[in-house]
């Protein structure tokens, strides 16, 4: 369990969901052992009388079952403020790149130990944009590939939620060629 109420009520409560190492200056990194994006129990003891301003979260989805996804997205809705956000990154089923996309694929490159092997899904942007649409929220489009493969980056700021894999801050990015990205969305649940 996360104590939500240790946070002074002036200040923001955002919440990194499944972050693994991540750690960003403002935010509190959480694990599935204690924020279990199917387990509702863990948001009822966590949170309680208090909602969330925002969630961030990373590579995660492509881990659910799409139904499992879908609970999720409903999840995430129930314990934020209105007007609050969840930004959300997954692979991109339409990025052009083999070697990514045999890294994104469903039971991922091969090895069962790998931490991709249990990736359950690959989305593209009609589908993720609903499984977050049909929750309640508005969606809005940050990063994303199209059907052919063009690159479409929606200008969005680090300081609403850092996106390590995104055009501007993975490393692999350098000199006009785009080698890592991720599908981003806000979605924002209506005030
Ligand atoms: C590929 S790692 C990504 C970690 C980190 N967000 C990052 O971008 O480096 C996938 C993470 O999803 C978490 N995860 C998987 N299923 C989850 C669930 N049901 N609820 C919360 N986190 C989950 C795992 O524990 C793991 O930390």
């Amino acid at each position: 369990m996360i104590d939500i109420r240790s946070i002074s009520p002036d200040q923001p409560v955002r919440i990194i969901i499944g972050a693994g190492d991540q750690d960003w200056p403002g935010w509190i990194p959480t694990h599935r052992e204690e924020l279990d994006l199917l387990n509702p129990a863990d948001w009822e003891n966590s949170f309680r009388f208090r909602r969330a301003d925002a969630f961030l979260c990373e590579h995660v989805w492509e881990h659910l079952t799409e139904t499992d996804g879908r609970f999720a997205a409903t999840t995430c809705f129930r314990w934020l403020k209105p007007g609050g956000y969840l930004r959300c990154a997954v692979p991109d089923s339409h990025f052009p790149d083999k070697e990514y996309q045999q890294m994104a694929k469903v039971g991922g490159p091969g090895p069962k130990t790998h931490p991709a092997a249990d990736h359950r899904i690959v989305y593209d942007y009609v589908l993720f944009s609903d499984i977050f649409a049909q929750a309640g929220f508005d969606v809005d489009l940050l990063e994303y590939c199209d059907e052919q493969g063009r690159f479409h980056y929606n200008q969005w700021s680090p300081d609403d939620g850092p996106v390590y894999r995104s055009l501007l801050m993975d490393h692999r990015n350098q000199d006009g060629i785009i080698k890592n990205v991720s599908l981003i969305i806000d979605a924002k649940k209506p005030a």
